[in-house]
Order: C-alpha cells, then structure tokens, then sequence
C-alpha cells in the first residue's frame, strides 16, 4: 500500500492507494475559505496551514482506508512544482514517516501525477494516450507512451485556463476560486451573447489565455457595471465557451496530427462541465475514447501522487533524507 501526501498549494492532501491502482482512501483538506479574503493563495498562510493540518488529515486518510501505519509500504509525496514553504511540509512530514519505518519513499512531479491520474480506478486508461492538463497553475498537452514519463507537446505561454477562470470571474464579480462559479453561472447564460477570441499561438500546440481575459476587462468596462452585472451569465457562457474551445482546438490538432486514440482529461479545469461535454463530443467524432475522472481526481488530491508513485524508482533509506523541493517545472 502506498501513503500519497500533497501540499503543492493550498490543499492539504493525502491518499492510500493500492499497487493495483484502486484508490482506498483520498483526503482533501481545503483552505479555500482562508485565503477567500485575499482573492488568491497567500503562501505563507499555506504553509502554516499545512503543519497543522497535515498530521490529522495523513490519519483520517489511514483510518478511512481501513489501514495502519505499519501497512503502509511506500510513502509518496509531491517534490514539486508549487509554493516552496507548502511543498516543504509536504515533503518534510513523508521523510519523516517514511524514516521512522526505514520504508522506501517516492518523490513525485505535481504535473506528471495530473497527466497519470486517469490510470487510477476501476477502468484505468492504458499508454498510449494524450493527457489535457488544465488547472490553476499550468496548461498543457502531453503524450504518455509509459506511466513513468510523459513529452509535453504544448504549453501556455502565458496564464494557464485556470487562472483565466479566476481572473475572469474576479471581473465578474464572483468569489475565489472562480472556475466552478463560472461554471455554474454559465448553465443560465447564452454562450454566443459576447465573441471572445480563442488564441492559438504560433505553429505548435502552445495556448495563450491572457488575451481573453483582456477582452473580458475589455467587454465589462464598456457594458458598465449596472449592464455588466445583468448580463453576468451571458458573459460567463460566453467566456467559458472561449476557453473550451481553445483547450479543445488544440487537443483536436494533437489527436489527429499523432494518431492517438486515447485522450485523457486532468487538473481542476478537467471538472468544467462544457469541457467535459465538449471534450466527449470531439472524441465521437474523432472515434477515440475520452477519460475525464471524477472531479475529485482532476483537482488537487493525493491519490494521483500515489497513483503515479506506482510507476516510478523509490528511493531507499535513507537516500531520500536530503531531497529538496522545487518550486517550478523541471
Ligand atoms: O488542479 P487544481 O485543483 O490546482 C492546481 O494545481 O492549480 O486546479 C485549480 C483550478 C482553479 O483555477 C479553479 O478555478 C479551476 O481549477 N476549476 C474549474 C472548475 N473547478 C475547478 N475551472 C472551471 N470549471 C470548473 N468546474
Ligand atoms: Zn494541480
């Protein structure tokens, strides 16, 4: 049995998860309402957040699977990228669980365990495949041939689909984080009321958000409060729509231009109901299989750390001790 523990940003996370891949137990502790107020993460609330919580929330996470810490025979945890002080905690609470049981530990990369989350489960996706990594921090595409590695075809070049989210809803009006208020709103909204642009940089497979967030400023600074505040759903469908359909022109062009029949859905925004729609449409017409886990797969947890722990070298006592964190994408 694998202990997964994850603290990249401001959920405290930790999973046990079997070597078949079935997810025994996954504890989210959310520090949302905390950093409400201040309409974004505050690191250093995150951290200290995460030393308190992460002790409780590593043992609810054993007693929901059933399991004690003796059982345990791997412990995996996120080395990175995220905020430095929060993945510290992370890392320095496995080092010392995983020292006191001379167990095995497995460092594992934020982005790989969104890319290999669809591996877990009942019906688990099998290499080949193309992942659409969406979240708060970052945006890609990549094709996985083995679970231990993947090739980033593509990336944001500037902010990733999330942070349009939350940006954009900012300008709306709407609380932190944004995506799924977005995303609710949008269900009462006309998607064609406002035409957002849907940037495709250069030649390849990059993305580019930050030019549809201008045009929301934009839009809503023209429309004036009173009117912009009316039309709140209309521009949240419209905006969404915008979004969508940038992810998924890209994941078109990869899926044809590779041949791949598989494609995989991963991070926060992967829990967008027109992405997921959408995403199921494309794969119809493009006679591939879609894999879009349950939302609580796509967002932050710390069952796909110990998922991808799965397909990865641990590291032995104690070669582990002196690992660091790293805060950007390797
Ligand atoms: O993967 P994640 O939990 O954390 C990061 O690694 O960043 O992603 C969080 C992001 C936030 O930007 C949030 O607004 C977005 O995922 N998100 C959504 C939805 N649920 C979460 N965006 C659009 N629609 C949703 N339903
Ligand atoms: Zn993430």
């Amino acid at each position: 049995m694998i202990l997964g523990i994850e603290t990249s940003c401001d959920d405290t996370c930790a999973a046990v998860v079997g070597p078949d891949g079935r997810v025994r137990s996954s504890v989210v502790a959310s520090q949302g309402l905390l950093h409400e107020r201040y309409g974004g993460v505050v690191p250093e609330i995150a951290s200290r957040r995460h030393l308190e919580v992460a002790g409780p929330v590593i043992q609810d996470a054993l007693e929901r699977a059933g399991a004690a810490l003796d059982e345990v025979e791997t412990v995996a945890v996120t080395q990175g990228p995220g905020l430095i002080g929060a993945l510290l905690i992370g890392l320095s609470t496995a080092k010392a669980i995983a020292a006191a049981r001379r167990l095995p530990l497995v460092p594992v990369d934020h982005l790989h365990a969104h890319v290999v989350a669809s591996t877990l489960g009942d019906a688990p996706i099998e290499p080949p495949f193309l992942c659409l990594v969406a979240s708060g921090g970052h945006t890609f595409l990549a094709r996985v041939d083995d679970p231990a590695s993947h090739l980033t075809l593509g990336r944001t070049l500037d902010d990733s689909a999330g942070e349009a989210f939350d940006k954009g809803a900012r300008m709306l009006g709407l609380p932190y984080p944004g995506g799924p208020q977005i995303d609710r709103l949008a269900r009462e909204g006309d998607a064609q009321a406002f035409g957002f642009p849907r940037s495709r940089p250069g030649g390849g497979l990059d993305f580019s958000f930050s030019g549809v967030k201008t045009a929301l400023l934009y839009v809503t600074r023209d429309l004036g409060e009173v009117e912009a505040t009316s039309r709140r759903a209309d521009l949240a469908a419209s905006y969404q729509r915008a979004i969508v359909e940038a992810l998924l022109a890209r994941a078109r062009e990869a899926l044809e231009g590779s041949g791949l029949r598989r494609l995989a859905l991963g991070g926060g925004v992967a829990a967008n109901s027109e992405l997921r729609r959408r995403a199921g449409e494309l794969c119809e017409e493009l006679e591939c299989d879609l894999w879009a886990p349950e939302a609580a797969l796509c967002t932050d947890n710390a069952a796909m750390i110990a998922g991808a722990a799965r397909f990865l070298e641990p590291l032995e006592y104690p070669r582990y001790l002196d690992l660091d964190a790293f805060a950007r994408a390797a």
